[in-house]
């Protein structure tokens, strides 16, 4: 019997190692993110990480917003032809770049800062090696972490990308008024489960939203005239909310933050919000009103270690979205230009 079941161990160890090898085939027939690697620069750049961290660490320190900025920075770029700075690209004489869509609402400035500043600082250090990509990716994953959120490891090895349009934006990104359905299908075509959606979603656990995002939550028509809103909100959430944003559309800058109970930091309160009638979009409050979503908002809002190891293993998927290697892309000289002007 013992010696049936060696046997048998070692036809499955055959097995395994056949499958091992066939595994190793087919990712090697995935161009880009096979060739991405944690130690990607231990030659050409050794100290990357720790100039990067260093940079924005500082940068968050002087400026809170940074890091949120730099979260949604990168899902943009990621989820608008990959993840490869075209959304770091300014507009030029030749080209309208994608930050200048209409959707970029206030794409923070200071996110695009800290990545200049660390580029500058490894230009210096290692002239022509690291990617705006690859920077983006490390300061994003950095700066979730100084938050208090999880820290995991980033491949490395993306190349800056060499188009970017504005007009390639619109229907890459999700919008506050789509449906579960359409919005579970756009995640769906960039490669993510459902599941994937709600723990990405997760990332309004930090940052702010300007009152023109949720206007229609909050003032509603009624029959009996004003004051009306959404009612799955919280009342006295939507009328603070009322009262921050009376003035919004003429002073289109007011904002609000998306997790009013923690709003820097980094944590699994936004789902607990979500369940309360305190979630803020209502993209946001439909993660909770869908029977299909709903079960991963109840499991991160109560358990926070489910939710970071998830969130880790998503953003390092969300980093591998679209990537460009070898002739597909370049390593930029400045992030928000093309090496080559005229294209
Ligand atoms: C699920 C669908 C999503 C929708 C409909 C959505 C929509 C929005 C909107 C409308 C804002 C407010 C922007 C503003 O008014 O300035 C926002 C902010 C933000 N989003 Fe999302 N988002 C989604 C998913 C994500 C994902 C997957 C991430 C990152 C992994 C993300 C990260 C952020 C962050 C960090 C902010 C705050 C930005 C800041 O404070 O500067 N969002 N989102
Ligand atoms: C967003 O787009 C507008 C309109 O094209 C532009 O004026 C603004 O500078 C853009 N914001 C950023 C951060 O690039
Ligand atoms: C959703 O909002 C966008 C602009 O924010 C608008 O163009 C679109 O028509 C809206 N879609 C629906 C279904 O209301
Ligand atoms: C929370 O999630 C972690 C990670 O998935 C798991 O190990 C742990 O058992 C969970 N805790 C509870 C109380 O379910």
């Amino acid at each position: 019997m013992a010696n049936h079941l060696r046997r048998q161990n070692h036809h499955c160890s055959r097995l395994a190692a056949a499958l091992v090898a066939a595994m190793l085939l087919i990712s090697a027939a995935v161009p880009s993110a096979a060739k991405l690697s944690t130690g990607y620069y231990r030659k050409s750049c050794p100290r990357v990480e720790q100039i990067v961290a260093d940079i924005v660490t500082n940068k968050q320190i002087n400026s809170p917003t940074t890091a949120a900025g730099a979260l949604r920075l990168f899902f943009h770029d990621c989820f608008v032809g990959g993840c490869d700075a075209s959304v770091l690209v300014s507009t030029n004489a030749f080209n309208r770049a994608e930050r200048d869509a209409d959707i970029n609402l206030s794409l923070p400035g200071d996110a695009f800062d800290a990545v200049v500043r660390a580029k500058t600082a490894l230009e210096l250090q290692c002239p022509g090696a690291v990617s705006c990509a690859d920077i983006l990716a490390l300061a994003t994953r950095d700066l979730v972490s100084m938050l208090g959120g999880p820290f995991y490891a980033v491949p490395l090895g993306r190349k800056d990308g060499l188009v970017s349009r504005a007009a390639a934006v619109e229907g890459n990104l999700p919008l506050t008024n789509m449906t579960v359905d359409t919005m579970a299908a756009l995640f769906r075509r960039k490669g993510f489960t459902v599941q994937e959606m709600v723990t990405l979603a997760g990332a309004h656990t930090v940052g702010f939203s300007h009152c023109k995002e949720f206007a229609g939550r909050i003032f509603r028509r009624s029959s009996g005239g004003q004051g009306a809103f959404d009612p799955a909100m919280e009342p006295r959430f939507a009328q603070a909310l009322q009262r921050a944003c009376a003035n919004y559309q003429k002073d289109a800058t007011v904002s609000v933050f998306n997790d009013i109970m923690t709003p820097g930091k980094f944590d699994n309160i936004y789902y607990l919000n979500l369940k309360r009638g305190l979630g803020l979009l209502a993209s946001d409050h439909a993660l909770v009103a869908d029977a299909r979503t709903k079960p991963f908002v109840d499991l991160y809002a109560a358990n926070q270690s489910a939710f970071f190891g998830d969130f880790s293993r998503a953003m390092v998927k969300l980093s591998l979205v679209g990537v460009k290697t070898g002739r597909n892309g370049e390593v930029r000289r400045r992030c928000d230009q093309f090496n080559n002007l005229s294209t």
